[in-house]
């Protein structure tokens, strides 16, 4: 077959996709309407028409915006459930998917009705399609670190919902070592780790990442190249990378396709692997960025294994999981 059907067939893992960025404009608008909440935008053109971010805060804002229709299980459950039929269609059998329940709690919704909710749309996509997926609960870097630890209590109860812990939202500023003490209750508490890093945030973003909140994955790390020192740390510890082409593309971390780091990232040696980040905002979900990421970089059959293994030896399951994957 050709390399395009090649990786549009292959099986997938996506380790990076933040449910709140599959909320596609027309399920928005239909939320808005289904729940009585006012948009800031006139219609779909003008919300899709916003969809030209020149960084990561001018994203931030609209992709907070659009997560604001969102108020009973059911969104929550359908938002989840949409999002696994397309990776479906994508040929993905498992994703680690982050969801961010300060943007939610903070509007009054429950922290149940949000774990909840999606606990559900798993379960029900597991069960029509066969698709495997598990919650990671992201803190949010721009507010304090008490209430990230408050967030986490607040999900306690529902522990075994959810299988680890991860830091999002604005980057530059609100260093790791901000969230020092819930990660380390997080740890405790045998949550996995991970953390958004040197996607905007400079290379000393990933080493704190690593060092002081024990991120076992590094979401994004596009600019760990930049430091040789963390590079091959990176490399000699197999560290995933969950890297988002179109992602890096959109928010203008890179200025074309082909100037993505990736190629080089692999000959680097380091542990990358291919996701969407917000697929509804970024121009495509995750076979979307293999493709036009092999097309831009000429990369070859080859590469797809390596970046599809990184992704088996980096998903959080145990070692029989691990051997049904590979
Ligand atoms: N970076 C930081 N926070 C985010 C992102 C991202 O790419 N997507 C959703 N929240
Ligand atoms: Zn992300």
């Amino acid at each position: 077959p050709s390399l395009a059907a090649f990786l549009a067939e292959m099986p997938k893992i996506e380790l990076h996709v933040h449910v709140e960025g599959t909320l596609e404009p027309e399920t928005i608008f239909a939320l808005a309407k289904r729940n009585g909440v006012a948009l800031p935008y006139a219609d779909v053109e003008a919300l899709r028409a916003a969809y030209a971010f020149t960084d990561l805060q001018s994203f931030l804002d609209v992709y907070y915006a659009g997560a604001g229709v969102l108020l009973t299980a059911d969104d929550f459950h359908d938002m989840v459930f949409a999002y696994l039929e397309r990776a479906h269609a994508d040929r993905v059998v498992r994703a680690e998917i982050f969801f961010d329940p300060q943007t939610h709690t903070a509007r009054g919704v429950a922290m149940a009705t949000v774990i909840g909710g999606l606990t559900a749309g798993c379960a029900a996509a597991r069960a029509a399609l066969g698709i495997e997926s598990v919650l990671i609960l992201c803190f949010l870097r721009h507010l304090d670190e008490d209430d990230a630890l408050a967030t986490l209590e607040a999900a306690l109860p529902h522990r075994e919902k959810f299988v680890g812990v991860g830091l999002d939202s604005s980057e530059v500023g609100h260093p790791p070592e901000k969230f020092a003490r819930v990660f380390a209750r997080a740890q405790a508490l045998g949550l996995r780790l991970v953390a958004h890093a040197g996607e905007e945030g400079p290379p000393a973003y990933v080493t704190s990442a690593l060092d002081v909140l024990g991120a076992e994955r590094i979401d994004h790390g596009v600019r760990s190249l930049e430091d040789p020192v963390l590079t091959a740390r990176l490399a000699a510890g197999r560290v995933a990378l969950t890297v988002c082409p179109l992602s890096n593309l959109k928010l203008r971390v890179v200025d074309t396709l082909a100037d993505h780091p990736l190629g080089r990232m692999l000959d680097a040696g380091l542990a990358a692997t291919i996701n969407s980040d917000d697929p509804a905002y970024f121009g495509g979900y995750v076979g979307q960025n293999w493709l036009e990421t092999f097309e831009a970089l000429g990369l070859d059959r080859d590469a797809a294994i390596r970046l599809s293994k990184n992704a088996i030896d980096a998903a959080f399951v145990d070692a029989a999981g691990r051997a049904a994957l590979h």
